[in-house]
């Protein structure tokens, strides 16, 4: 019997290994109301699919914000900032989101993305001349993160000396944004978060006055033709973390599974595919939230309008009617490609194939160099506590 309480998304397991319980869900209960979550969930793919491509129903309007949690006092401390991310182009509808996305495209044409893969081959070659010495180390700490963070600054325009605080500061406003935290710490994170938005903002300016080769001119250059200058901040500030975060997750999660299924190296005809199949099986993103704009029937459940929804991708994923065998780990899966991590429809990830590029990119260099790469004997993998992100906190690893 599956109860309301089951679906906890603070317990170790929901990152870890949900899979059977999402497979119940999915035969049982394809509509599920988590009182855990404070939200309806949808487990099965052509559900999510369909929802994802139900824009006028199924509304990313605040989607993305849980700020409804913030104190009286952060609000004050926060002042007109406290809604921020209320113009983000992944929490908007149309048409302000076909008019952002439109803006922000424009610096990912493929041209522009491949020209990223040389600069992201140095970065990970440079790093390992320096890590390969020593023989073992933690993957997550000391090999997932570098490339892709010094990699999206580049991309965006920050100076090198300044990553080290831009990193700190992205970190410490998803935190504020988009995981409860207690009233002392949030008061911290505030400020931390209205530094980051005056450096932002100072950034804006300096490219204004002097443009350069990268996406903050480009924003820049938009503003007052399609783009407000609070919109642009929006962007770069959350384009940051799009790039510090998730690239890394899933490298760490690629890099796990393929060790533990012995398929180290890669071989590099099978990389693509890899990339996809690892993407589908140990996804970095677990789903989306959707708000519903209407009463919605779905296997004789109503959802009432203004409920809030989690599209499960993880579920998704893993859904037998799509995948055979969805447990199993087959680098040659057909349809690997299928898998909805990255999101579907208007909403589709718009650094889809940034990340693929790097996701290519890291296992091709990573097992040219570190073909005897393996798990450290006796330390056990943990994931992040996170309601839509999977990631290793560390992973302990020799060559
Ligand atoms: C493996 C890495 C990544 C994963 C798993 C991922 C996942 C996703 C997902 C699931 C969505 C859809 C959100 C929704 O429908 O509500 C999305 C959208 C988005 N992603 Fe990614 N992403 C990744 C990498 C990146 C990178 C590298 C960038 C930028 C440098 C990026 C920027 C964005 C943006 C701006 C959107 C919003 C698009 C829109 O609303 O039209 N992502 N991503």
């Amino acid at each position: 019997m599956i109860t309301a309480s089951d679906f906890d998304v603070s317990a170790a397991w929901h990152v870890a290994a949900p899979y059977d319980f999402l497979r119940r869900l999915r035969h049982e209960r394809p509509v599920f109301r988590s009182e855990h979550l404070g939200a309806y969930v949808i487990t099965r793919h052509e559900d999510v699919r369909a929802a994802y491509g139900d824009p006028r129903r199924f509304s990313s309007e605040g989607s993305l914000t849980i700020s409804r949690s913030l104190t009286e006092e952060t609000r004050r401390v926060l002042g007109e900032h406290g809604s921020f991310l209320s113009s983000f182009v992944a929490n908007v509808d149309p048409p302000a989101h076909t008019r952002l996305r439109r803006s922000v495209s424009r610096a990912f044409t493929p041209r522009a993305v491949a020209a990223m893969e040389g600069l992201f081959r140095d970065l990970n070659e440079e790093l390992l001349d320096r890590v390969v010495p020593r023989g073992a180390g933690d993957f997550v700490a000391e090999l997932a993160h570098v490339p892709s963070v010094k990699l999206t600054a580049r991309f965006i325009g920050v100076p090198e000396a300044d990553e080290a605080f831009v990193q700190k500061h992205v970190k410490d406003w998803f935190q504020l944004f988009l995981s409860p935290q207690p009233p002392d710490r949030q008061l911290v994170l505030a400020d931390s978060f209205l530094t980051y938005l005056d450096y932002v903002d100072k950034l804006v300016a300096a490219r204004a006055a002097e443009p350069r080769d990268d996406f903050v001119s480009l924003m820049t250059s938009l503003i007052g033709a399609e783009l407000s200058h609070r919109e642009v901040v929006e962007l770069i500030s959350t384009i940051l973390l799009g790039g510090n975060d998730t690239v890394p997750n899933q490298l760490g999660n690629s890099v796990l599974r393929l060790l533990r299924e012995e398929i180290w190296p890669v071989p590099p005809a099978m990389i693509q595919n890899a990339v996809e199949e690892c993407m589908r099986i140990d996804g970095a993103s677990l789903g989306s939230f959707r708000h519903t704009r209407t009463d919605v029937e779905m296997h004789g459940v109503t959802i009432p309008a203004g409920s809030l929804c989690l599209l499960s991708t993880d579920s998704a994923a893993h859904d037998e009617t799509v995948f055979a065998e969805p447990e199993r780990f087959r680098i040659d899966r057909g349809n690997a490609d299928a898998h909805m991590t990255l999101g579907y429809g208007i909403h589709f990830c718009v650094g889809a194939a940034l990340a693929r590029l790097q996701l290519r990119t890291a296992l091709e260099v990573l097992g040219r160099r570190l073909p005897g790469l393996r798990p450290a004997p006796g330390r056990p993998v943990a994931y992040r506590t996170s309601i839509v992100g999977r990631g290793l906190t560390a992973l302990h690893v020799e060559w």
